[in-house]
């Protein structure tokens, strides 16, 4: 039998090419090993690793408390998981936009300490430059505008973006100016449909959108808001695709019904030893054995 075919890893050029082909493509985060393994043979061709970690994993009530370290942690479980998609590590708050040089030596970490192939960032006019220098080390970046929930204190909550005159025409600066940074993607999070419609035509690098109606070139989603998982609000933009959430709390009851009732586990779940190994550790002949509840058939190898 011949070895199986080495799986091939997605690469940037390869998002270009399903853009240039007019193929709408469906992303999603993840944030450990055997959600990136899931997602990875679904053949999601690429992954997320969002700082919304710390909302929807950690328990924290912004994004903004999310460390590098973290998100280090989870990229690698999520590289690990994913043989086949591209990776792509969140950059949190605070640790690019300082200054040009942490922001290229963080960026890069994901690279070399997480095994990601690719960095995200919020900002569009304001993180030109950061995006131009990351890109120029050899890190592929995607952009993020719109609702940049990194600066949800400026923006004054978890509202869409763009809507008045003025703010539209920002993001389609915004938009222009990521592109111009050399960003191969970017990522429209809460944009009004129709406008979210006109930066994809204006753009030649795929527009990812999250809340953003249905004309971007692809869509990404926080996995738990869409599988059932999310606990408390979730966003109206995020379909119930499934409910996790209500079977693992389901599993988790019936194995602790289980348990106590006594129905495991049960001898198949079991293993055994040799009775007279028992008897000698023990100190007790074959015939007290004999009344001994402890007993079990030694019905397979173990
Ligand atoms: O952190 C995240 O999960 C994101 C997506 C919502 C795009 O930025």
């Amino acid at each position: 039998m011949s070895d199986p075919k080495p799986v091939r890893r997605i690469t940037t050029a390869d998002i270009a090419r399903m853009y240039e082909a007019g193929q709408r493509f469906a992303t999603i985060t993840a944030y450990d090993y055997p959600t990136a393994r899931i997602v990875d043979e679904a053949g999601i061709p690429l992954i997320l690793v969002g700082d919304t970690v710390g909302m929807v994993m950690l328990g924290y009530d912004t994004t903004v408390r999310v460390t590098v370290e973290e998100m280090l942690h989870h990229t690698r479980a999520v590289s690990r998981g994913a043989k086949h998609a591209l990776v792509v590590g969140d950059m949190p708050f605070l640790s690019y936009g300082v200054s040009i040089d942490e922001s290229v030596e963080n960026a890069g970490r994901f690279l070399s300490e997480a095994y990601a192939q690719a960095i995200k960032l919020e900002g569009g006019v304001r993180s030109a430059r950061t995006i131009e220098a990351i890109v120029s080390s050899g890190i592929p970046v995607v952009g993020h505008i719109g609702l940049t929930p990194q600066a949800v204190n400026q923006l004054g909550g978890f509202r869409v973006q763009g809507r008045s005159r003025e703010s539209a025409r920002k993001l389609i600066a915004d938009a222009l100016a990521v592109q111009e940074a050399g960003a191969f993607a970017v990522v429209l999070e809460l944009v009004p449909a129709e406008l979210a419609r006109a930066i994809t035509e204006r753009l030649s690098i795929p527009t990812i959108g999250i809340g953003s109606g249905p004309h971007t070139s692809g869509e990404i989603q926080v996995i738990t808001d869409i599988v059932g998982l999310t606990q408390g609000h979730t966003p109206r933009h995020a379909r119930r695709f499934g409910e996790v959430g209500a079977a693992l709390a389901a599993a988790v009851r019936a194995y602790q019904e289980a348990v106590l009732s006594g129905d495991f586990p049960a001898e198949s779940e079991s293993s055994s030893m040799a009775p007279e190994v028992l008897d000698e550790v023990l100190g007790r002949s074959e015939l007290d054995r004999a009344g001994s509840p402890l007993t079990i058939p030694l019905d397979r190898d173990l």
